[in-house]
């Protein structure tokens, strides 16, 4: 069940004061969208906020496809042609790959311009938008070059949420599971009941509140060095799981799903190693379950996992480690897990 979420203006209202004051007397505006965000989020911005009426909007294709350095180096070259300066900043209207595009392309023009996310995906709301890291994808390997570059303005306006797709709001809601997971035991259990309950809304209280851990843990760790580990729960199992699901006869994930099939690994391992309460293995699994289906992996399958994740970039003298949990709220990060521990929690997924 989904409600429609009001079309409150309020967020929009707020960056139309930000942009109207002095610090943006200068600047000229340029917005990245891609299709989508074209079609369902360009007019609403438009109206509420009058600097960006005269910006100039640059389209990129949709998906992990804009995310390229022919993209960006596109995106350059027409900064350049309308004579972008210094001073102009770039607002980047869409999902988590518009703004790791977009604040790429800031961070290299003219060695750093000003960046405004405006995320029109739940993900980007609560993940993406947040933290400036970005990148674009190389070699078909996602993410391999960028840089830290904070944008100078995040506005979260949630009515953007009522076009989009279910499946793109659940890849989402499991990003904000993992949030709470580490960070808001009470919200946790409030959103998980809602799950339960079938309500599959996200309310913008909760994503406020998903948001500022987020950024809470950011501010803590804005290199990505310690701390902000713990925002990686599900994803070592999750990457893996989700390179794994695009090989040829596997059901497809997006990332959101993998990292929620993920999560369920790092809780077992949790349980077996930490001693977190199987109770809350449980709950969540039942929880994961009303958003997806839940896989059954063969032996095969989980070595070819297993293989995917002898690769992932976060593992340090030869082992494999992940974030695991000793209590709701209680992450730790860099536990080393072995092998047959990983084949057994993917075995026991389902
Ligand atoms: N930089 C970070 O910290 C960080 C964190 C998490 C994820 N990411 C990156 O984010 C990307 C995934 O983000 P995403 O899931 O938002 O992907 P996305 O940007 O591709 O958006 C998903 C889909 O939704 C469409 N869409 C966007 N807004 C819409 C709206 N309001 N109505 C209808 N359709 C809409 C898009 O066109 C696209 O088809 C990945 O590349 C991932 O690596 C980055
Ligand atoms: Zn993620």
């Amino acid at each position: 069940m989904r409600n429609i979420l009001p079309s409150h203006t309020s967020s929009l209202s707020r960056l139309n004061r930000i942009l109207s004051g002095n610090t943006f007397n200068h600047a000229r505006f340029f917005i990245i969208v891609d299709e989508n965000t074209y079609s369902h989020c360009l007019a609403p911005l438009i109206t509420s906020v009058e600097r960006i009426q005269e910006a100039e909007f640059m389209e990129v294709p949709v998906g992990e496809e804009c995310k390229d350095l022919t993209i960006a180096q596109q995106l350059w070259e027409t900064l350049l042609e309308s004579g972008a300066d210094k001073e102009s900043v770039l607002v980047n209207l869409g999902g988590g790959c518009v703004s790791d595009l977009g604040g790429f392309v800031a961070a290299g023009f003219k060695r750093g311009i000003r960046y405004i996310n405006i995320p029109t995906t739940l993900i980007g709301m609560v993940d993406a938008a947040l933290g400036g890291k970005t990148a674009v994808n190389l070699g078909g390997s996602k993410n391999q070059v960028g840089f830290f570059h904070q944008p100078t303005i995040t506005c979260i306006e949630p009515a953007f949420l009522n076009t989009l797709p279910d499946d793109e709001l659940f890849n989402g809601i499991f990003e904000m599971l993992k949030t709470f997971l580490i960070g808001n035991p009470e919200q946790y259990q409030t959103l998980c009941d809602m799950l339960l309950g079938g309500t599959f809304e996200v309310m913008p209280d909760m994503i406020a509140s998903c948001a500022e851990i987020k950024s809470a843990v950011v501010k803590a760790d804005p290199k990505d060095q310690g701390i902000r580990h713990i925002l990686n729960l599900g994803h070592t199992f999750g990457h893996a799981i989700e390179s794994f699901s695009h090989q040829p006869d596997q059901q497809p994930l997006n990332h959101g799903m993998a990292v929620g099939v993920g999560i369920v690994c790092a809780l077992y391992l949790s349980v077996k190693k930490l001693g977190l309460p199987q109770e809350h293995l449980d709950r969540y699994c039942q929880v994961a379950a009303k958003l997806v289906q839940l896989p059954h992996y063969t032996l095969k399958q989980t070595e070819s996992i297993l293989a995917y994740m002898r690769q992932d970039k976060k593992n340090a003298e030869g082992e494999i480690r992940c974030v695991l949990m000793q209590e709701l709220g209680a992450p730790v990060i860099d536990i080393a897990v072995d092998e047959n521990e990983i084949r057994d929690a993917l075995i026991k997924i389902s």
